[in-house]
């Protein structure tokens, strides 16, 4: 069974003093969501590092994650303006996200970055979502399996316990922020492939078990199409995981429509 996984990505928005209220309003507002939070679904927040104290602090002893956007490539040393995935296990963060497009693309993260960030993640016990994604003149060149495969193939020669600790976020690069989400469809087909890839390189156990999370101008209007789809198992959210009450609903209408548990 794969419990849906409702991430808010941040970005480089929000006041650290946003961040208080928000969990609150959040909390409250996912009371009325089908099925336990924590169990029947889990929610996870990455707010810009500077923020995880007061996040940590927040939360409490809600059932409610927080992680980073990115992580350093080792426990410490000489990297200015790198954050140690150590720390972020000493703020109480059990997760980053890693391989970000605008990573990729804003500040030229390679596969070998990304492999290194993730494995320095991994050796600090942080589960890892790495974000895959095609850009819109790789789709047209008909190129978007092989793009998202090369991005995937850091994973190889990963042990069962390392790919445990792994979800997939498909994020299509041109429908992140720009309010055109790939249709259910289209990211079902590319959901399908990574799970066919998964099967195929790193054994069924890890196949099946993967969560693909997809990314790319979810809202709540296109939330429960979108999770309707066989191989989407939950959401790595932008712009609309800036304000509770829109995050809330992107969840609630994903789960009205994937009954808990399937
Ligand atoms: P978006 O961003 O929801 O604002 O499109 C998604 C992401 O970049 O993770």
């Amino acid at each position: 069974m794969r419990v849906p996984l409702f991430a808010a990505n941040w970005k480089m928005n929000k006041a650290v003093a946003e961040t208080a209220e928000f969990v609150t309003q959040l909390s409250e507002l996912l009371v009325a969501a089908p099925g336990t939070l924590g169990t029947d679904y889990e929610v996870l927040i990455c707010p810009q590092s500077t923020h995880l104290s007061t996040l940590a602090a927040s939360v409490g002893n809600r059932p409610i994650e927080f992680g980073a956007q990115n992580c350093g490539t080792a426990k410490s040393g000489a990297f200015t303006g790198e954050v140690s995935p150590a720390v972020l296990k000493e703020l109480g963060c059990n997760w980053t996200l890693v391989g970000h497009s605008e990573r990729r693309h804003i500040y030229q993260e390679t596969d070998a970055l990304v492999l290194s960030r993730t494995r320095a993640a991994l050796a600090e016990g942080l589960r890892v979502v790495l974000c895959v994604g095609e850009k819109l003149e790789e789709r047209r060149a008909d190129q978007t399996m092989q793009v998202v495969q090369a991005q995937l193939s850091i994973l190889k020669g990963m042990n069962a316990s390392e790919l445990s600790h792994i979800v997939v976020a498909y994020e299509p690069v041109w429908a992140i922020g720009t309010g055109e989400n790939a249709s259910p469809e289209q990211a079902q087909a590319v959901h399908h492939s990574i799970r066919k890839w998964y099967a195929t390189e790193l054994g069924d156990k890890a196949a099946n078990s993967l969560r693909i999370l997809y990314g790319g101008s979810v809202k709540p209007e296109n939330a429960a199409q979108l999770l309707g789809e066989a191989d989407v198992d939950g959401f790595l959210v932008g712009g609309a995981s800036l304000d509770p009450v829109v995050f809330s609903n992107v969840i609630k209408n994903g789960l009205e429509f994937r009954a808990p548990g399937v």
